[in-house]
């Protein structure tokens, strides 16, 4: 039961993340001693999403800044560090090379184990880090890049339940927002004006719910919405009601497809794991910062006798405590890596099931 003290330095899309966890691999929950996020919304916004090159060299600026201020909050040395570890897969490869390069430098010149982490095992394991969930639990995993339901059975074992058959939930805020000129990110701007919008005003489709299985598609509810909006556009000025009805609709259909293939998980979780009398369910990802989100996966969880632990908002989106905990998971089980540590920008968490066909321009991303 040694603990371990642990940086965390996050690269793979538009955070700049650097966070020291300390704590026991087996007795969660971990302790954050800092959490340093720069975000690069102002660098992207004008661009209406990430820019990877832009986010790669913003990247190269900051990392350095971000750990050395991680390391001050948390009033340490990078000698009283036990590992460095770093989102090396997946996510944009610019952004990957800038931080694993920026912890290799570290741990070659403070002499430390180096850790590379899956970002999906990040969000993954948040729900321990902040809640102490034992294994194992279930995981609803939705994010700008992925929407997966992984039974996480024990300490990196994974296995997928269910997938996006096309876009993440995160991909269908954004680019609602971007239609409606909401402005970036999207899933916060679409969840504000959704505020007092009537959901039952316009039909959208729910997509796979009659079908077996626990996979997801999103794909039909951007277009469903760019219809409506054409059609409204045609009609005359698209006024605040109709955006604030078109956006509480997209959220309700989104909402449904989460809460009911949620639902369907949790039975096969059950079926498999009927020794289990207090089976969590927890998500992790930008979206599950969305409160319409949160509150249809709270009660479709109690529905199914399960309880949601959602993290705190701040630990849902992309950041480096996430990464400096399951760094300091992996460590404490005997897993370190070399200098030959590569960027994987494409890297499913269970590496066992197929990759989903027509998912991404270059096959599955995770
Ligand atoms: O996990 P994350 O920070 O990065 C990825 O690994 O993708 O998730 C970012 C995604 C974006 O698509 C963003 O629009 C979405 O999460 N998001 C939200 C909300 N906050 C962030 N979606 C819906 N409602 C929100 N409040
Ligand atoms: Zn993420």
């Amino acid at each position: 039961m040694t603990p371990f003290t642990v940086l965390g330095i996050e690269s793979s899309c538009d955070e700049t993340a650097a966070s020291v966890v300390r704590g026991v691999a087996d007795a969660p929950p971990g302790k954050i001693l800092s959490n340093i996020v720069y975000d690069q919304t102002d660098l992207h916004a004008a661009y209406g999403g990430v820019v990877p090159e832009i986010a790669a060299r913003a990247h190269a600026e900051k990392l350095d800044v971000a750990v050395a201020e991680a390391l001050r909050v948390a009033d340490l040395s990078l000698a009283e560090l036990d590992a460095i570890a770093v989102t090396a897969g997946p996510g944009l490869i610019g952004g990957l090379i800038s931080g694993v390069s920026c912890a290799k430098g570290l741990a070659i010149g403070a002499n430390k184990p180096l850790v590379g982490i899956n970002h999906l095992e990040g969000h993954a394991l948040t729900a321990r880090l902040t809640d102490g969930v034992a294994y194992p639990f279930l995981l609803l995993l939705v994010s700008g890049g992925h929407c997966q339901l992984l039974s996480v059975e024990a300490a990196g074992v994974y296995r997928r339940l269910g997938t996006t058959l096309d876009d993440a939930p995160g991909e269908a805020f954004d680019k609602t927002a971007k239609l409606m000129g909401l402005g970036f990110p999207g899933g916060p701007a679409v969840e504000r004006k959704a505020e007092g919008g009537d959901p039952a005003r316009f039909d959208f489709p729910r997509a796979l719910l009659g079908r077996k299985g626990c996979d997801f598609s999103f794909s039909g509810l951007k277009t469903a919405l760019r219809v409506k909006l054409d059609r409204l556009r045609a009609q005359g000025p698209v006024n605040e009601r109709d955006q604030a009805d078109l956006c509480a609709g997209f959220q309700a259909a989104c909402v449904e497809a989460l809460s009911r293939v949620s639902g369907k998980a949790m039975a096969l979780f059950r079926e498999s794991h009927p020794q289990i009398d207090d089976p969590v369910l927890a998500v992790a990802g930008g979206v599950a910062a969305n409160k319409t989100v949160r509150s249809g996966l709270e009660a479709a969880a109690r529905s199914h006798g399960f309880s949601l632990v959602a993290p705190p908002l701040a630990l849902c989106t992309d950041n480096a405590a996430m990464i400096a905990w399951a760094g300091l998971e992996r460590f404490a089980r005997g897993h370190t890596d070399d200098l030959s540590l590569a960027p994987r920008p494409r890297w499913p968490l269970d590496e066992t099931s197929k990759p989903v066909v027509g998912y991404g321009k270059r096959g599955a991303k995770a």
